[in-house]
């Protein structure tokens, strides 16, 4: 369990009105074990699924609910909830709620609450998986997203509805562990003025690599680049000099961070080769192709027969080759699973002779290749953590915080 400074933190709890509200008891009790000082405002139909009074009992505050509510208003009311919060957690964050979040309502508490405080808000999103997909809730969270408000979760699985697929509220202790990880990156940030990466130099590849078979046809894979660039961002952001190797996508360059566009392998491995020395941390995000064409055709090849096979041969692994140097910085590696994760991703750390890799499931629906949100099982010689799914930048950040921490020790 991560521990939270000593001053304690105020959390307040945001329960919308769906199925997973009946888990909202044990995420107090969870926040609760971890010296938070939690209070909850439920929504008038979360109190179809779970009562005032148990999470009153548990929380140990009197539970609001309603912005009309004279007695309640004269104890804490929503501009005092507000304030008071260091940071807010709806969960669960239903397809409707999140709609009227976005649409900056003030038609009961939550939604008040939102518009009213300064404190981070995080977002648990829970709802059946066809509205989570459905291009209005997408919408909602990219905007949600854009104005700052974090996404944790959601999961993807077998649903209360009986379908299977992304949207169930991830499990409360998922949650509180994120909280907890929200705290201690902030306090890390606080004690080093939140440069915990500052005069750190850090290189970085992204994307896919096209592997050319002759002038007008290549191949890749679904890499968008977006995870790298995450990874670039925070680091600038923390203070680091970011050099990012990119292949080819269609992003944006964070600020502050030099980047050099790459198509190929090999190009790849050059520009990483060309800029690796001096650097203190290397994180190859990049699907880099395993293989590519042994002969690429000068000329458009025309097609004529049935049949065509193309001789590929292996491309040289970057980490591998970067993990072999004398001099190296501290390397990390990303592992992309279908299967097996745990085991594949360990082979990788131990085969490529890594400090620490980060694996993901690419076979989770809403995770992964091209996609906004991503989980990880970050596995290191002494040690393993799982970041629960969130959006790639947050994760970003933890990666990263891990990385500090286990580079430092
Ligand atoms: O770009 P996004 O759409 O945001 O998607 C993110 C991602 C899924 C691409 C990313 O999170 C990820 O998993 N990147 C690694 C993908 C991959 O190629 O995994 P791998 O298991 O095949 O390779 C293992 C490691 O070796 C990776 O760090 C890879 O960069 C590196 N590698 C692989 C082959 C090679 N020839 N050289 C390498 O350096």
């Amino acid at each position: 369990m991560m521990s939270v400074s000593l001053i304690t933190k105020n959390v307040l709890l945001g329960i919308g009105g769906g199925i997973a509200a009946y888990k909202s008891a044990d995420l107090v009790r969870r926040l609760k074990e971890r010296g938070f000082d939690v209070r909850v405002v439920m929504s008038q139909s979360a109190m179809e699924f779970i009562t005032p009074l148990t999470l009153q009992a548990l929380s140990g505050h009197p539970v609001s609910s309603s912005l009309l509510d004279p007695a309640a208003e004269a104890a804490m009311g929503h501009i005092e909830l507000a304030r008071w919060a260091d940071l807010v957690i709806i969960a669960p964050a239903t397809a409707n709620l999140l709609a009227r979040i976005n649409a900056g309502m003030a038609d009961e508490l939550i939604t008040t609450t939102c518009l009213a405080t300064e404190a981070p808000i995080a977002l648990c999103p829970a709802m059946n998986q066809q509205m989570y997909r459905n291009l209005a809730t997408q919408a909602n969270l990219a905007s949600l997203q854009s104005r700052g408000y974090t996404l944790w979760g959601p999961a993807s699985g077998s649903q209360a509805c009986g379908e299977v697929g992304p949207g169930r509220m991830l499990e409360p202790l998922e949650i509180a562990e994120l909280a907890s990880r929200f705290f201690a990156t902030k306090d890390v940030y606080a004690e080093q003025e939140s440069q915990p990466l500052a005069g750190q130099s850090v290189l970085i590849t992204a994307g896919p690599t096209r592997e050319a078979i002759d002038p007008v046809r290549y191949i890749s894979n679904h890499s968008s680049g977006k995870m790298g660039f995450a990874l670039a961002k925070a680091a600038a952001d923390m203070g680091a000099a970011v050099t990012l190797v990119a292949g080819p996508v269609n992003l944006a360059t964070p600020e502050g961070v030099t980047r050099i566009d790459v198509e190929s392998a090999q190009n790849m491995l050059d520009a990483v080769m060309d800029n690796v020395d001096k650097k203190d941390i290397f994180i190859g995000c990049a699907a880099v192709a395993d293989y590519r064409v042994n002969d690429i055709a000068a000329c458009k090849i025309k097609k004529s027969a049935e049949e065509m096979q193309l001789a590929l041969v292996r491309n040289p692994d970057i980490l591998a080759t970067v993990a072999s140097l004398a001099n190296r910085p501290f390397v990390v590696g990303f592992a992309a699973e279908t299967h097996d994760v745990e085991t594949y991703a360990r082979d990788k750390l131990k085969r490529k002779n890594l400090n620490m890799i980060a694996a993901n499931d690419v076979s989770v629906a809403g995770q992964g290749f091209n996609a906004d949100a991503n989980a990880l099982r970050v596995f290191w010689p002494q040690g393993s953590q799982d970041l629960p799914a969130t959006d790639k930048l947050t994760l970003a950040r933890q990666l990263l915080s891990l990385i500090v921490k286990e580079k430092t020790k």
